[in-house]
């Protein structure tokens, strides 16, 4: 595959799990998940995740992959690229894993001492990919396989932590984002 054609892919394949943290940015608010319980002298999650963050951000990237699905064809066949087409189980895996590694990023940052808007760099940057790929893996282990080869894999590695500092800083910028990380 070429270079080009393998970050197309890369694109195409994580633009599911890319989508559901910025929809929840600007879906955010209303109950917290953890119910404003504390755990120690720290709150279990924080203000920062709500349910209705997660439930917005999950169906923005699932209708996304649905939206992918219906013109991967016709793209592919302009491009010339090879482009997946995700299964049901990976429509909600990608964007599910993608707000749950956010969530579980938030668990660790309360554990570690920093409120919530604290920056952890990395682990703001890959948490969601992580979490994101392993469900994607679980729910359609052969479609995953055939989608995230090596090369495939390092592209996402290293065109998610730009994509995702670039949209912070616009999102910031544009007011929606307290942070711009
Ligand atoms: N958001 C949400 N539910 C989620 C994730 C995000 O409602 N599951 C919304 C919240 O309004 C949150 C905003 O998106 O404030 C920005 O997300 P993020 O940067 O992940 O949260 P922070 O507020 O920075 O909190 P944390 O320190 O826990 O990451
Ligand atoms: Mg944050």
């Amino acid at each position: 595959m070429a270079v080009l054609e393998t970050i197309v892919v890369a694109f195409w394949a994580m633009l599911p799990a890319y989508v559901p943290n910025n929809a929840a940015v600007l879906a955010g608010g209303g109950r917290p998940i953890d119910g404003g319980r504390t755990w120690g002298d720290s709150r279990i999650l924080g203000d920062g995740k709500t349910w209705r963050g997660t439930a917005v951000g999950t169906a923005a990237g699932a209708v996304l992959a649905l939206v992918l699905n219906a013109i991967s064809g016709d793209v592919g066949s302009v491009t010339g690229v090879g482009l997946p087409v995700f299964p049901a189980p990976a429509i909600v895996a990608l964007p599910f894993g993608a707000m749950l590694g956010d969530i579980l990023a938030s668990f660790l940052k309360r554990r570690t001492g920093r409120e919530r808007g604290a920056a952890f760099p990395g682990v703001d940057q890959l948490d969601f990919v992580v979490v994101s790929l392993a469900l994607a893996f679980v729910a359609a282990p052969d479609w995953f396989l055939e989608t995230f080869t090596l090369p495939v894999l390092a592209v996402v590695v290293i065109i998610t932590p730009l994509l995702h500092v670039t949209t912070n800083v616009i999102a910031y910028k544009l007011g929606l984002k307290n942070e711009p990380w």
